[in-house]
């Protein structure tokens, strides 16, 4: 898988305790890497990368992205051969609340993963993940293209057009040169689904929670679109675009978007009809309430074209909305209703069987 590139290979994933940062950690274990992760702690209770234990599994650094001394100091001492940087404040709502931390966080910490591999001196391979709501919303009908334009209202989509920014000065101004040692590019995907998501005002993980517990999820929305995908679906192109970079110089600096085909944004309501059919209820009467929206600004209509990653990287997603549906509630529902379950291997038996799939379905990177 993935050509072997990172088995052996020294692997920092920043955001490494986050819900993506987790299921990276085990994929890259699977695949025989070793694995570092600078965080700041766990992003919520109960939290993916406690559950799974995975501090056991890799070397860890609890640090803030913000103290530019340890973010060096770390890099200088790793001396990565891969830098995955997740780290990151997530959430729209939360940007509303605490703007200030948010673009020091998603910007200046963007910078200081880029300044502390530039002062390192040592040869490196970096994806740098922001988000599709990197791109200025203008709420068309078309899927946004690496080369429409950056920037959003809300200061969470500011803060990733800002991360974008920082790492094309970086780019231009440092990596492009023929002497770089590093190579980089950024990865602006959607909203991703899987086991393991706690983080607040989140729909998939508001709906797991309330369901655990027995209680009823209030859904806002639930005509709103998102181009949905699975977890395991983004990393697998993040892990592939890791390697085809490392072997073809003419992909440094890129930028690519990963999601699903156009055709397969599917509303809100879609999406919960499929978690909610793998459930068991035990009698529950209504398990999702439809409530009025907050007023809080949150783009409504959001596509990205991922033609260029088709075309470059022979990449696409794989997955029904059925087999996302089933894979995420199974994860939920384990955790939730076997309190003895083993988190770690269930982890390690979906990637299992996601790489099954991907190979009977001619994904490139499987080989
Ligand atoms: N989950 C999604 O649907 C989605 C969609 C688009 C983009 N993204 C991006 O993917 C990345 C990972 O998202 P996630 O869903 O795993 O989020 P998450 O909240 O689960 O994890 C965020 C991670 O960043 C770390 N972090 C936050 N602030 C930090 C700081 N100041 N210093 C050090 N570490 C810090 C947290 O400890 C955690 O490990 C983020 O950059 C996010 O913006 C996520």
């Amino acid at each position: 898988m993935f050509k072997n590139a990172y088995h052996g290979k020294k692997v920092l994933v920043t955001g490494n305790t986050g819900f993506k940062g987790s299921w990276l950690t085990v994929w890259l274990l699977n695949l025989g890497a070793q694995v570092y992760g600078l965080s700041n702690g766990a992003p919520s209770e109960p939290s993916m990368f406690e559950a799974l234990k995975l501090r056991e599994h890799i070397t860890y650094f609890e640090y803030d992205v913000n103290n530019l001394k340890a973010v060096v100091d770390v890099v200088a001492s790793v001396q990565p051969d891969f830098i995955f940087h997740l780290a990151a404040q997530p959430i729209v709502r939360t940007s509303y609340i605490d703007p200030v931390n948010t673009l020091a966080t998603n910007i200046m910490g963007t910078a200081h993963v880029l300044e502390a591999v530039r002062l390192s001196n040592h040869p490196c391979t970096l994806i740098m993940i922001t988000s599709d709501k990197a791109y200025d919303n203008v709420e068309w009908v078309w899927g946004y293209r690496e080369t429409d334009r950056l920037g959003g209202k809300d200061p969470y989509s500011a803060s990733k057009g800002g991360a974008e920014l920082v790492i094309k000065t970086y780019y231009h101004s440092y990596f492009k040169l023929p002497e770089s040692k590093v190579r980089l590019v950024s990865v602006r995907a959607g909203n991703v689904v899987g086991g393991g998501d706690w983080a607040a005002n989140r729909l998939i993980p508001d709906c797991f929670r309330q369901w655990g517990i027995g209680e009823t999820v209030e859904i806002r929305e639930p005509e709103a679109t998102r181009p949905w995908q699975h977890v395991m679906e983004a990393l697998g192109g993040y892990l592939h675009l890791g390697q085809q970079l490392s072997v073809r110089p003419e992909l440094n600096g890129e930028a690519y978007n990963f999601g699903p085909m156009g055709e397969k944004n599917y509303t809100v309501r879609d999406v919960l009809e499929e978690l909610r059919r793998n459930w068991n209820f035990e009698g529950q009467e209504a398990p999702v309430r439809y409530v009025e929206k907050l007023g809080f600004h949150e783009a409504g209509l959001l596509k990205l074209n991922c033609d260029k990653a088709m075309f470059d990287l022979k990449w696409h997603t794989i997955l029904t909305l059925e087999e996302l549906g089933c894979l995420t509630t199974n994860w939920y529902f384990q955790y939730y209703r076997d309190a003895k379950a083993d988190m770690f291997q269930l982890t390690r038996d979906q990637l299992e069987e996601y790489a099954q799939l991907a190979a009977e379905r001619g994904c490139a990177w499987v080989s």
